[in-house]
């Protein structure tokens, strides 16, 4: 047989003899002298163990370098090897241990109740030598692999099997009718394959069956009316699939059912008056299909154990009905984009656990509902696209707790009231398309927080701009346009510095744009339609006196980064969150930090962890990486999607620990994606790249681990380092850390992934000044499950921002290569990407690019320290500044591909 993948360099001499010594104490586990034997250190007894071979074989085909005869003469105290009596092989636990090769080899140790072959790398179909021959086996784990073609039918010959986890891999075909004789099974999992064809009928005779779970295949036909009769079922998930029909009344029956998940599937029909049998539910999920009809008030009848209620994008109709309020631990109740008619029932006031309550999109009528009011545990009300009408009472804002406060699209009318500015929580504000008159209230500059999105267009609003708007300085998009507001546009509101997209449009307002880079770097769109207004980005000229430079208002672009960047993160968790954990105040989660920080800590429950790469596993410890980031005196970075800690290990070993809040504890399977994509990761192979070597997680919270960078960041390197007085000018490392990242860029490219931060500050610098991106892995944990949720932006650290995202909210392939040009400037330069120095509103690519406009040369630009030292380094830096300005130019399509790129920096270097 043939041995694949790599072998570590250290065990490859002594894996002949290792294997020999196995041999020979393997073979305890042979039938014949079991009976005889029962003292596995025994040799005479371990001589004639027919499982020898089998493990010998195994043991090199799989390549396990850890089964160490030497250090542990007895097989059965190998890692993940258990043994029963006589030393039989009874138990293979072998997951995520980066294993790939033939596993039939397996099918001879035929003694096994367990084989755990979770999340490695083994490819091919699943040998059905597997079926006939592990008669004990109970409990079969070959999920997270790449395994191929069909489920083969001999697996129903595993007549012992309570656990079958086939999920994430790349099964197609359908589902073997020879699994009908696996009637023990407990546990089903074939979720995250490509499986076609229907449920079948005789999954509803598996009567010992709780936990079903077949989501994102493409399975078609309907649900099988008989999986009501398996009386033990408990959790149901077929998200994600084709499929048709009805919900079938029968699914309530036994009235143990906890989670249903159906969301995404073409599902019609209504929903079942019997969903009021089942007192577990606790979380049903039937959004994005077809279903018709009313919300039964039976549901009422589930009452407290209810917390997640979904059922939005379908064509249900009637009233939203008061039963809901029955359900006092609702947390979430979704009904948005059906056609709900009537007022939404006072009594929903009563549901003092409910934190989300999505209505949106649907035909709701009457007053604005004051009682909703009462739910203190709101976080987000969002009411669009109904026809509420009347007034907003001032009393609005005494949620303390609202995030998300979206109100636009209704009929909507008074003023808003002057109460909103104790909503000091709010991250977004929508209140466009309705009738608000009045003018803008002052008091909304109280809302420090807001900084998704403050719309009021499309209203009758008057009056000035309040200049207290200057306030909202994480504040990312500003829409007042279409209202009669009038007067000048404040000069205070380049207080908003984290401003990037506005729009003041078809108002009455006059005079001069204010000189604030987001103003002027938006497009004259923004400021159509006011006819006495006048400045740049409009081509109508205020007249002879147009001096910007004359308000010298300067914006700290220190501070603006370090707002941008909180803002980004919780504008990306936004997004994303699909379930309610993600949703939790961040400065709750932060305090609670700071509380433990220094006190003795009491280590949470590790969930999960895992360290790829077999040489560390040894020295890194979960529950000191835990502690180490409990302590905040061990942040070194706060960067646009985590925190960074550095973890000594008491090994010594020194870690880098990213610690990023979303891990979705509801549900589980965005754990598994999420610990998926890191071990893709952890196996992409390319230099340039930092790869994750492991992750933790606890709680709602995910560390990532990595290796520290003994010389830091890139940022350091030029912005600090080079600041100092023994700095050595460094010309030809700065260019072979341009070519690494340029590299490592276009490997990403080239496997279809789009960094979401291009950064100096992402890229790491190993001992040998080596240069690898980090960050790489944030675009896939943060890209949900394909369907549940839609990632709307992120944009990545101030500065390196493309223009167009202005527009587009997204970043692209070009947009990474704009990113990249940025990091070149700052090699040239030596200096930030945005610097006071500049001027006002100009970052360093306006800066370099109006340079000929300044009458200035290329080398009063560059950084002369390193310019003036030979001609040499002189021509190439000319050459690669070249090349940062085709990347850093304004039209996306103008800019190279990063392959292009690697081509013209390698040319540079190569011309020494
Ligand atoms: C694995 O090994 C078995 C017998 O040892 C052989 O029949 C089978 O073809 C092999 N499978 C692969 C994918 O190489
Ligand atoms: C596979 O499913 C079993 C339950 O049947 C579960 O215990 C196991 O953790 C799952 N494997 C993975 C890798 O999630
Ligand atoms: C899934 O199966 C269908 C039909 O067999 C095939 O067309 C499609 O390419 C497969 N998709 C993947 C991702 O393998
Ligand atoms: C399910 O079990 C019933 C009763 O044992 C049997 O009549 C029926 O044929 C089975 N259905 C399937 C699809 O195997
Ligand atoms: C549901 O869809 C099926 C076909 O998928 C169709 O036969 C049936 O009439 C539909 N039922 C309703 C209530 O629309
Ligand atoms: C509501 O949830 C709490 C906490 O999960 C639980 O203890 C309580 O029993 C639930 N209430 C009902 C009525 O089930
Ligand atoms: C990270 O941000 C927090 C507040 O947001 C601040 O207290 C802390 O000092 C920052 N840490 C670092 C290392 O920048
Ligand atoms: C870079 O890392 C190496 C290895 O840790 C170290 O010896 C060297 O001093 C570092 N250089 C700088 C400039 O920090």
């Amino acid at each position: 047989m043939a041995a694949r993948g790599s072998l570590p360099a250290s065990c490859s001499s002594a894996l002949l003899i290792i294997v020999m010594a196995c041999a020979l104490l393997l073979s305890s586990s042979s039938s014949s002298s079991s009976s005889s034997s029962s003292t596995s250190s025994s040799s005479a007894a371990i001589m004639t163990s027919s499982s020898q071979p089998t493990m010998l074989a195994l043991r090199k085909e799989l390549m396990l370098a850890d089964w160490d005869p030497t250090a542990a003469p007895d097989c059965c105290s190998w890692r993940g090897v258990t043994c029963g009596d006589g030393s039989v092989v009874e138990g293979l636990d072998l997951p995520r241990r980066n294993l790939r090769g033939n596993i039939s080899l397996v099918s001879a140790l035929s003694s096994l109740k367990r084989l755990d072959l979770s999340s490695n790398s083994f490819r091919g179909p699943i040998p059905a030598s597997l079926g006939g021959a592990l008669p004990s086996l109970e409990f079969l784990d070959l999920s997270m692999n790449r395994f191929q073609g069909p489920i083969p039918p001999s697996l129903g010959d595993l007549r012992s099997l309570k656990s079958l986890n086939l999920s994430n891999n790349f099964l197609s075909g359908e589902m073997p009718d020879e699994l009908a004789k696996l009637e023990r099974l407990q546990e089903l999992h074939i979720s995250g394959n490509n499986l076609t064809g229907s449920v079948p009928d005789w999954v509803g005779n598996l009567t010992h069956l709780r936990v079903f779970s077949a989501y994102e295949n493409s399975l078609s036909g309907v649900i099988p009316k008989n999986l009501g009769s398996i009386s033990q079922l408990e959790v149901l998930n077929l998200h994600s699939n084709q499929l048709r029909g009805e919900i079938p009344e029968s699914i309530f029956a036994s009235g143990r059912l906890q989670i249903l998940i159906l969301t995404l599937n073409g599902l019609n029909g209504s929903i079942p008056e019997s969903i009021g049998k089942c007192k577990f539910l606790s979380n049903l999920r039937i959004g994005n299909n077809r279903l018709i009809g009313p919300v039964p008030p039976s549901i009422g009848n589930v009452g407290g154990s209810l917390t997640y209620f979904e059922a939005d994008n379908n064509h249900l109709r009637g009233e939203i009905v008061p039963e809901f309020a029955q359900c006092s631990n609702l947390t979430l109740l979704n009904l948005a984009s059906n056609g709900f008619t009537g007022t939404l029932p006072e009594k929903l006031g009563d549901l003092k656990n409910l934190q989300e309550l999505i209505v949106s999109s649907n035909n709701l009528s009457g007053e604005f509902p004051k009682s909703i009011l009462k739910c203190r545990s709101l976080s987000k009300l969002d009411l669009s696209g109904n026809k509420f009408s009347g007034s907003l009472p001032e009393t609005l804002c005494n949620m303390s707790r609202l995030q998300f406060l979206l109100l636009d699209h209704n009929f909507l009318s008074g003023e808003i009231p002057p109460g909103i500015g104790s909503c000091g929580r709010l991250l977004e504000l929508q209140m466009g398309s309705n009738f608000l008159s009045g003018s803008i209230p002052p008091e909304i500059g109280r809302i420090r927080n807001l900084q998704i999105t403050l719309n009021l267009s499309f209203n009758h609003l008057r009056g000035p701009l309040p200049r207290e708007l200057g306030k909202l300085d994480k504040l990312v998009s500003l829409d007042v346009s279409n209202n009669q507001i009038s007067g000048e546009i404040p000069a205070e509101l380049k207080g908003m510095m984290s401003l990037i997209e506005v729009d003041f449009s078809n108002n009455q307002l006059r005079g001069q744009i204010p000189a604030f880079s987001p103003f002027q770097k938006s497009p004259p769109s923004s400021f159509a339609g006011n006819k006495e207004l006048c400045g740049d980005p409009l081509n109508s000229n205020c007249g002879a006196d147009t001096n910007y430079g004359a308000d010298h208002h300067k914006v700290s672009y220190k501070i603006i980064l370090a707002v941008v960047g909180s803002g980004l993160a919780v504008f990306a968790a936004v997004s994303v969150v699909v379930g309610l954990f993600m949703l939790r105040e961040k400065q709750e989660s932060d305090a609670k930090a700071t509380m433990v920080a220094g006190v003795v800590v009491v280590a949470p429950q590790i969930v999960a962890g895992n360290v790829f790469v077999d040489s560390l596993k040894q020295a890194v410890d979960f529950d000191s990486i835990v502690k180490e980031t409990l302590r905040d005196s061990n942040k070194i970075s706060n960067g646009t999607f985590s925190s960074n800690y550095k973890a000594v290990m008491p090994s010594g070993l020194l870690l880098s620990v990213k610690k990023l809040k979303s891990v979705d504890r509801t549900v589980v399977h965005y754990q598994n994606k999420m610990i998926r994509e890191l071990e893709r990761f952890s196996n992409l192979s390319h230099a340039n790249l930092m790869r994750p070597i492991g992750y933790v997680i606890y709680e709602d919270v995910a560390l990532l681990l990595h290796r520290h960078m003994s010389n830091g960041t890139l940022a350091q390197l030029l912005h600090e380092k080079a600041a100092t007085a023994e700095y050595e000018p460094d010309w030809p490392r700065r260019l072979s850390i341009a070519v690494g990242v340029a590299e490592g860029l276009a490997f990403l490219h080239h496997i279809a992934i789009i960094h979401l931060d291009i950064s100096s500050g992402n890229i790491f610098l190993d001992s040998n000044f080596s240069a690898l991106i980090g960050e790489i892995e944030i675009s896939k944990l943060i890209d949900p499950s394909k369907g549940t949720a839609s990632i709307s932006a992120v944009a990545g650290s101030f500065g390196y921002i493309p223009p167009e995202y202005a527009y587009t909210m997204q970043v692209t392939v070009p947009g990474n290569v704009y990113s990249f040009g940025v990091v070149l400037l700052e090699i040239l330069t030596s200096r930030l990407p945005a610097d006071e120095g500049f001027g006002e509103g100009i970052d360093l690519v306006k800066w370099v690019h109006s340079a000929s406009v300044r009458g200035e040369t290329p080398e009063q630009i560059m950084d002369a320290r390193l310019s003036t030292v030979s001609f040499a380094w002189r021509t190439q830096m000319l050459a690669v500044l070249k090349v940062a300005l085709l990347c850093t130019d304004r039209a996306p399509a103008k800019r190279p591909k990063m392959k292009k790129v690697v081509e013209m920096l390698l040319e540079v270097k190569g011309n020494q």
